[in-house]
């Protein structure tokens, strides 16, 4: 029986790890039976927000809540909380995570997905030392598959075929993952998901940008011809699966995970432009017309869609959150948390986009 009592959590203070941690100590709709420890172990980049964990810190702080600041490529410092907090469990979220920034400047993504994943497996092996009470859980991403045309969908033995700096550097990940798994019998588990949306999310990624924008009246900038697809699954439902998968998942299986979900780009758009217009009371047609297509992102995959029957079939884990209901919620908690948004878009944030897209 796996443990899953002292919990490293790596990267917990951007999107998908607030939101695990708060599903983990049953601050979200979906609620966990976890009773144990998390450490949060995030380097606060540009993407990492401690604040979004303000009243988590309040409620468990010091009990069964801590954070740790510092970078997965450090050693010493990751050798360091393993023995702190007596890690049984690592789940690893922590990443470079924008495809555009990887685009403009592959290097960090190097450095902390390939290095940052590698000093991560290797102090776990080294302080585990063979026990299979153990998880390591790697967070990747259905971009390792590369791209589809218009039919067929990756399952979980699709050829690797990265195509972008970002995507290549969490498929190397994947393979160190299996890798020491193979090798040296680390107990891992891997899942691969879709496009996440939801609260907390980085205001540079499509929906919250989209957001942001149209209450602010700003242009929506759509890549290309907006017809390429991805599958989205709400931000819970990976919280849930991530969390079945280390409860029930085979060491050394991979699970796709995904939201049966897809949506070209420009269709999206036009159903969240109604419901952001509805709860805000702005004219739908005004925001449509600042729809604005713009040049293409270099080497854009056209279409991602996932087969998560092996995660369905073996694990009973099902998607619960509609995209209607998700997109309503993502809305709503954007409009609600205004202070949230003008911290990120006032700083470093501000300054990355003048300098790389000018208007926008
Ligand atoms: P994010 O960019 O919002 O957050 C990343 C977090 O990692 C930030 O808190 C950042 O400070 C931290 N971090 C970055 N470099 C670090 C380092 N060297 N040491 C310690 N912490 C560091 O990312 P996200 O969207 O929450 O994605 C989390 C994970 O899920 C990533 O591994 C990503 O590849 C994967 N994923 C994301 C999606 C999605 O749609 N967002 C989908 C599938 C998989
Ligand atoms: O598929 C999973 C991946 O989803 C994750 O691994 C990544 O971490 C995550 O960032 C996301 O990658 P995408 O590149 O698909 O997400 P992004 O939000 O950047 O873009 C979604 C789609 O919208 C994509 O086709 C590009 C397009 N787009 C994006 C932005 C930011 C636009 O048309 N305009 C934009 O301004």
């Amino acid at each position: 029986m796996r443990k899953l009592t002292n919990i490293l959590v790596t990267g917990g203070a951007g999107f998908i790890g607030v939101n695990f941690i708060r599903f983990l100590f049953g601050e979200g709709t979906e609620k966990s039976n976890f009773n144990g420890r998390i450490i949060n172990l995030d380097a606060l980049t540009y993407a990492g927000n401690i604040a979004s964990l303000k009243d988590i810190n309040e409620k468990f702080g010091s009990t069964r809540y801590f954070f740790e600041h510092g970078d997965i490529c450090n050693r010493s410092f990751v050798e360091e909380i393993f023995r702190k907090y007596s890690i049984d469990t690592v789940v690893h979220f922590a990443a470079e995570s924008h495809v555009d920034r990887s685009i403009l400047g592959p290097e960090a993504f190097i450095k902390t997905n390939v290095n940052g994943t590698f000093t991560l497996l290797d102090v776990a092996r080294s302080i585990w030392k063979g026990n299979e009470e153990m998880l390591f859980h790697h967070i990747s991403t259905d971009e390792v598959y590369g791209s589809l045309g218009e039919t067929g969908y990756f399952t979980e033995t699709t050829p690797y075929d990265p195509r972008s700096p970002y995507s290549a550097s969490k498929a190397a990940s994947d393979h160190l993952v299996m890798a020491y798994n193979h090798t040296y019998g680390l107990p891992v588990t891997l899942s691969n998901c879709s496009n996440n949306y939801g609260p907390y999310q980085f205001p540079e990624k499509l929906i919250p940008l989209m957001i942001i924008n149209m209450l602010e009246g700003k242009p929506l900038p759509v890549y290309g011809d907006g017809k390429n697809i991805r599958d989205w699954l709400y931000v819970e439902d990976h919280c849930n699966s991530i969390w079945t998968i280390m409860q029930k998942g085979r060491a050394g299986e991979k699970y796709n995970i995904g939201g049966e979900n897809e949506w070209e780009n420009i269709k999206l758009l036009n159903v969240l432009i109604d419901i952001a217009a509805k709860k805000s009371g702005k004219d739908a047609d005004k925001i449509r017309s600042t729809i604005t297509y713009v040049k293409d992102r270099p080497g854009h995959d056209r279409r991602y869609a996932i087969d998560c029957s092996k995660i369905k079939n073996e694990l009973k884990w099902k998607q619960t959150v509609s995209f209607e209901e998700g997109l309503e919620r993502t809305v709503e908690w954007y409009l609600s948390n205004t202070d949230w948004i003008d911290n990120i878009r006032s700083g470093e944030y501000k300054r990355w986009l003048e300098k790389n897209y000018g208007e926008r």
